[in-house]
């Protein structure tokens, strides 16, 4: 199927590896609710597209988001409650819904910018590639509004409570290395060498068995506010349902290529497929 088209935002499907550019530099491609709807609607296509194995989640131009459109977003919005409320059911769909359930890897590529309301699709993916010099903010306080939508609740999520309060309180920026020593990106590159890294990580991505690291996501996901018997127990039923869905597993054709082929070494990378 040839890509889709759309205004706001540009998707490319090269070797497996789909891009999902938001496509609003000039504006630093901060949110719209047109933004919005066509990211919800490529999301869906995107969940279920057999060329897609590893989603890329990145930005045109200088920013990778500058957060919710504070003109088209919030004031064009103040009096027309229908579309407010439109847009701001298919801002959390997209941003945290479908992203963070996305049964495929995501990665952020993050190549500048990354504003207030930009931290949930940060959380949202598996992965985050930032740039060094990318500079992130909760820019909120400097406005005059609190970290809304579910900000607030991502930053505790994904950093030390003490850090979240910091950056919520003082809105300082800071950049990619930090951004590392925070938690919330894996990685931190030059900006020439993002989009190789990137796609050395996705490349990793895809020898793997695709249904092992959906299952991995979902549990890894899941377990986090179980106590460790809920956990002992969903996580035996989900290793059935893993071994039911896919005959590679159900055939423990990496058990035998170790023990019987004694072709890899699964403690040094994945079995050969
Ligand atoms: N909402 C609406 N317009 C925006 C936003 C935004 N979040 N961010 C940038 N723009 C627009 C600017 O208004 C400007 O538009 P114009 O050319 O029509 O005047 C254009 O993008 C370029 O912005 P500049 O400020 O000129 O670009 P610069 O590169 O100097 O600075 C920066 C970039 C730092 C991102 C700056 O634009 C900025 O501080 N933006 C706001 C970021 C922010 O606070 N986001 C959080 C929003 S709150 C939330 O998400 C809940």
């Amino acid at each position: 199927m040839a890509d889709k088209t759309y205004e706001n935002i540009k998707i490319t499907r090269e070797g497996g590896i789909t891009f999902l550019s938001l496509n609003r530099p000039d504006k630093r491609n901060a949110m719209s609710p047109a933004l919005h709807y066509d990211v919800e609607d490529a999301l869906t296509w995107l969940a279920r597209d057999a060329e897609t194995k590893v989603l890329v989640l990145t930005g045109e131009g200088e920013a990778w988001c500058a957060g919710q459109d504070l003109k088209l977003y919030f004031r064009e919005t103040a009096n027309n409650p229908d579309e407010r409320a439109r847009s701001n059911t298919a801002s959390h769909h997209w941003r945290w819904e479908l992203l963070s359930r996305f049964p495929k890897p995501t990665i952020a590529m993050v190549n500048g910018y990354c504003f207030g309301g930009a931290f949930t699709q940060l959380h949202a993916v598996d992965f985050v590639i930032t740039a060094e010099d990318a500079i992130y903010g909760l820019s909120e306080v400097n406005w005059g509004i609190i970290p809304g939508g579910i900000v607030s609740w991502n930053m505790v999520q994904m950093m030390l409570p003490r850090h979240a309060l910091y950056y919520a309180a003082t809105g300082e920026p800071f950049d990619g290395k930090r951004a590392v020593e925070l938690g919330i990106a894996n990685f931190a590159y030059p900006k020439e060498q993002l989009r190789a890294e990137t796609v050395k990580m996705a490349q990793k991505l895809m020898n793997l068995n695709p249904n092992v690291l959906r299952f991995t996501k979902e549990a890894v996901r899941s377990v986090a506010d179980m106590t460790a018997e809920q956990a002992r127990d969903y996580l035996g039923a989900k290793q059935d349902s893993l071994a039911r869905n896919d005959k590679e597993i159900a055939d423990k054709r990496g058990m035998k290529q170790f023990l019987d082929e004694k072709s890899y070494r699964p403690g040094l990378g994945p079995y050969p497929r």
